[in-house]
C-alpha cells in the first residue's frame, strides 16, 4: 500500500472541533511549505504530475475532492471529505485532484519549498522513472 490516510486528531467539545498536526507526528515530515487551492471550477482536474523529491499532505479542511494517486503499478482513488483526514503522498507518484465539490478548499503541507525542476509532467517519463 503505498497511499496512507491518516486520522487526524479531534479535538470536539460544545464550541465546535478542532483538529491539528505537526512536524514529524501526524506530519512525518518537516513542513517547509504550505499552498491551498481553491475557487476550482466544476470538472477541474489539477496536478497530473509528480515530484522527484516533494513529500504532500493533503487535507479537504472544506468540502470534498478526490485524489488519485498512481506509484505505476497501482493506480487508486481516495475520496476526501472530512476535514480531519489527511492524505500523504509519497514523492515518485503521479497524482491527480478530480471532482472538486463547490467552494472546496485543500490545504497541501509540502516537505520541499517550491521547485519548478522537481516536476515531471510527462506521464511517460514518469513510467520510465519507477519501471526503468
Ligand atoms: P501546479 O503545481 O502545476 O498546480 P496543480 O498541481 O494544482 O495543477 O502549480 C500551478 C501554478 O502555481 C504553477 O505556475 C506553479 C505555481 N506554484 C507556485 O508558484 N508555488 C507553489 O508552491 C505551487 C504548488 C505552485
Amino acid at each position: 500500500m503505498y497511499e496512507q490516510l491518516v486520522t487526524l486528531p479531534k479535538v470536539s467539545d460544545r464550541r465546535g472541533n478542532l483538529s491539528f498536526a505537526e512536524n514529524f507526528n501526524q506530519i512525518p515530515f518537516e513542513i517547509h511549505r504550505l499552498y491551498w487551492i481553491y475557487d476550482v471550477p466544476g470538472g477541474t482536474e489539477r496536478g497530473g504530475h509528480a515530484y522527484k523529491e516533494n513529500i504532500e499532505f493533503v487535507i479537504a479542511l472544506s468540502g470534498s475532492f478526490d485524489v488519485i494517486i498512481d506509484d505505476g503499478n497501482r493506480i487508486e482513488k481516495v475520496s476526501l471529505n472530512r476535514s480531519y483526514y489527511g492524505l500523504l503522498i509519497p514523492k515518485m507518484t503521479w497524482r491527480k485532484m478530480t471532482n472538486f465539490s463547490t467552494n472546496s478548499l485543500a490545504l497541501v503541507l509540502s516537505s520541499t519549498e517550491y521547485n519548478p525542476h522537481d516536476y515531471i509532467r510527462d506521464y511517460q517519463d514518469f513510467l520510465k522513472v519507477v519501471k526503468p
